[in-house]
């Protein structure tokens, strides 16, 4: 090739967009995620996927990833290569791009494996997921790039494992970049931050933007998103709406809580230790909850908030010399085991592990309820099976009740857990950024149950980086401090 025409091949790369989706229909387990989708997504540009719980942004990112394949219609990729030429193969870009979302973060929490921060990054440079080999000079190179962009040479060393929510975040980033992708694919990417977290990657999407790298964001949040100049593409029922979305309501937030009857101590934590993989996540802390109070927490990332929740649940121990009781269950006449506190204790955070299950249908989620077993739903009474009727019925859950987990949008997976914890009328019901995926509608359907649970005798702790996630009147507020 002679030196001008490899010019005019690289203009011709610059100004034909990166990806072009012609009407794409894309199907999966007999489900047809999306179809007739026609999008552009230019070189270099900010676009943000807007649309309800189920209509197809995780899934149109996945095609954009290479990761899912079109059924019907066309995707032309136009990468940048040495020498100007066009690349246009779909495994470029199954080497290159990759989905960053909580997928991606529970794909290395749920393998043991030990490695720190730099191996997740070196592995991710020839897309790997582990790191088998020596780092070359040129993943070094990179390395090197990568981590002055992100800003975690400070945690190079650390195990990948002990991170807290928004590091992890901010390494799986990182590790997306390292194949200098030349564009990024984000999924629900602020949701669970702290302010702290979320200004710093904030910061760090501005500089990947600025470097000329194209970046779309599914997010139900916008207000969440970085400063950048969006274009908002809207999904829903697997299609694209090219019109802008709907502008911003304001939430409203006007939700009553009656304070539950009752007397006497619910839970009282004396001088508690817990650790967690060797290092201190909570404490030590003395702490009551009385009869009649609702609970505010907060704290940045890191500062034991879902440690509290899973202790209160008596899904963590504390270390030796502090001491969990929870005086509620001795009041009803109860002994403190595992069996009763799950029937007794509505829990819903990251690391309720149902997604694992993915053989469990809508049903058996629910019907899980009332024992809080893990691996089979037990035959319901008829009393059982009607609340599980009705509450589908005010939730709109009953399209999902017949599909399984693997299925799911996180969206509509969260609406089932968040159904599930509030079914069997729980004395407690912790909400550890419980209402993270849902869309705005399904967020306030779900509010909208609290006053009548608490009123029938709930005890609410709601855990929330942002206001707006708690309901009014919660009575009080513990503020947990980083260590
Ligand atoms: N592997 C699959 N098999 C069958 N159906 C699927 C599969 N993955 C997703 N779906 C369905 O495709 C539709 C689109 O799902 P997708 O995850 O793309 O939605 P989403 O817009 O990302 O939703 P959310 O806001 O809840 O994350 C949903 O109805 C979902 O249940
Ligand atoms: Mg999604």
């Amino acid at each position: 090739m002679t030196a001008e025409t490899a010019t005019d091949a690289h203009a011709a790369v610059r100004t034909a967009p990166l990806i072009e989706l012609r009407g794409v229909r894309a199907v999966a387990g007999g489900h047809t995620l999306l179809d007739g989708v026609t999008l552009t997504l230019n070189r270099g540009e900010a676009v943000r996927l807007a649309g309800p719980n189920g209509g197809g942004k995780t899934s149109l990112l996945r095609l954009l990833s290479g990761e899912l394949a079109p059924a019907a219609g066309e995707r032309l990729y136009s990468f940048e290569h040495h020498e100007g030429q066009i690349q246009r193969h779909a495994v470029h870009a199954r080497r290159t791009l990759s989905v960053v979302g909580p997928d991606a973060e529970a794909f290395f929490l749920t393998r043991d494996w030990e490695q720190t921060v730099q191996d997740v990054l070196l592995a991710g440079f020839e897309g790997d997921t582990l790191r088998l080999w020596e780092p070359t000079p040129a993943a070094l190179t990179r390395l090197a790039e990568v981590v002055a962009l992100t800003e975690l040479e400070p945690l190079l060393e650390r195990d990948f494992r002990m991170l807290s929510h928004g590091q992890r975040r901010r390494v799986v980033l990182a590790r997306a970049l390292m194949p200098r992708p030349e564009a990024l694919l984000l999924d629900e990417f602020t949701d669970g931050l702290s302010t702290g977290a979320r200004q710093t990657l904030g910061r760090v999407l501005e500089r990947i933007y600025a470097a000329g790298v194209a970046v779309v964001l599914a997010t139900h949040r916008p207000e969440e998103a970085p400063d950048l100049p969006w274009r908002t593409v809207s999904i829903a029922d697997g299609q694209v709406r090219h019109e802008d979305a709907p502008a911003l309501q304001p939430q409203p937030r006007a939700i009553n809580l009656p304070l539950p009857p009752g007397t006497g101590d619910l839970i009282r934590l004396h001088n508690v230790m817990v650790y967690r993989n060797g290092h201190a996540a909570l404490g030590p802390l003395s702490w009551t909850w009385h009869s009649g109070q609702h609970w505010l927490v907060t704290g940045e990332n890191g500062s034991g908030k879902s440690t509290l929740a899973r202790l209160i649940a008596g899904e963590l121990g504390a270390a030796l010399g502090g001491t969990v009781e929870r005086p509620y269950l001795a009041a009803s006449g109860q002994r403190d085991l595992l069996s009763t506190r799950r029937r007794t204790i509505g829990l819903i955070g990251a690391e309720v592990g149902i997604r694992q299950r993915r053989d469990w249908t809508g049903a058996d989620i629910l019907a899980s309820a009332w024992d809080g077993t893990e691996g089979f739903a037990p035959d319901l009474t008829p009393a059982q099976a009607d609340a599980v009727q009705h509450l589908a019925a005010r939730l709109h859950l009953q399209d999902l009740l017949p599909r399984t987990a693997d299925t799911l949008s996180q969206g509509q997976l969260r609406r089932l857990l968040l159904a599930r914890a509030v079914l069997h009328a729980p004395k407690l019901l912790i909400l550890d950024e419980g209402l993270d995926f849902l869309d705005t509608d399904h967020r306030q359907r779900f509010l909208a149950l609290l006053p009548e649970l608490a009123a029938a005798g709930t005890h609410i702790m709601v855990i929330a980086h942002r206001e707006s996630d708690a309901p009014e009147r919660l009575t009080h507020h513990l503020r947990l401090e980083k260590m």
